[in-house]
This record gives C-alpha cells, structure tokens and sequence, in this order.
C-alpha cells in the first residue's frame, strides 16, 4: 500500500485523510524534515505559495522528491483558474501526475475514490 504524507492549516485535509483511514504522515511546521522510507502520494491543501513552505521542505529533505509518485489537492472551487494550483505546481515541478482534487474535507465518494486511486498507485508501485 502506498504511503500517504499529508500537510493541513485549518484541518480540512487532516479530516480528509482520517476519514480515509489510511496510515498517514503529518508535515508539520515544527519539524517538515522526515524521511518517507517508500513510496508514497502526497495530499496538500491549496493557499498562496508561501504558506505552503514546509511542504517543500519536507520535498526538498532526504530522498522526498524521489520517491513522491503523485500529488492530490484539496481547495474550492471557487477559486477558478486557482483551484489546487500548488498540487498542480508541485506535480509539474517534480515530474509526477496530480493523481486526485477534492474541496475542503472531500465528500464520502471523495474519500471512496482516493482509496481507490492509492491502492492502484501501490500495486503499480509493487510490480516495478
Ligand atoms: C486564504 C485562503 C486562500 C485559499 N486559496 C485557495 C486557492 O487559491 N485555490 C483553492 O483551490 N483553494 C484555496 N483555498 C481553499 C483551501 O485550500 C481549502 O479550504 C482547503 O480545504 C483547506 O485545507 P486545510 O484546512 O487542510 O488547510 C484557500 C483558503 C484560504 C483560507
């Protein structure tokens, strides 16, 4: 199963991922310079590019970058052209596909797909 590092400010994300239940790695702040040991997706919330510093941080520690597979957005809509830039920004960055989007928490179906889409990720990942 593939890994999951997340980064949340309002706790919009954090609630998306608990829902999931899927084991998950926090970026926080504090300390954004861990080391995923896998390969893993990572799901960021959507704000403008500096308050989401720690997140490339934590992108640019250790082996991070290579063995992100692809990133999921959270946002809203509203915001247009906007909505989920950084996810876009940080996929087109590093070579990897924006492999999901939701608004806010996500809805139950939201949370359904993600899982599915994580679980593809891991077996495709497992076969290489
Ligand atoms: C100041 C501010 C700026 C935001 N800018 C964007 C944006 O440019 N594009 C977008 O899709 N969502 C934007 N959002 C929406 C958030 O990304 C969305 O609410 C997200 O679920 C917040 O996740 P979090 O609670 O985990 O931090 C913005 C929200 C705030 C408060």
């Amino acid at each position: 199963m593939t890994a999951i590092a997340f980064y949340s400010i309002t706790g919009q994300t954090q609630r998306f991922i608990d829902k999931t239940e899927l084991p998950a790695y926090e970026i926080t702040d504090a300390n954004p310079y861990y080391e995923m040991s896998e390969p893993y997706v990572l799901v960021v919330p959507t704000y403008d590019d500096e308050m989401l510093e720690p997140v490339i941080d934590f992108l640019g520690y250790a082996s991070n970058h290579q063995q992100l597979i692809g990133v999921a957005g959270g946002g809203n809509r509203n915001f247009n052209e906007l909505y989920i830039h950084n996810a876009k920004d940080i996929a087109q960055g590093l070579g990897v596909p924006v492999v999901f989007d939701f608004e806010f928490n996500g809805t139950p179906t939201d949370v359904k797909n993600f899982k599915k889409v994580v679980q593809q990720l891991g077996l495709k990942t497992a076969k290489h």
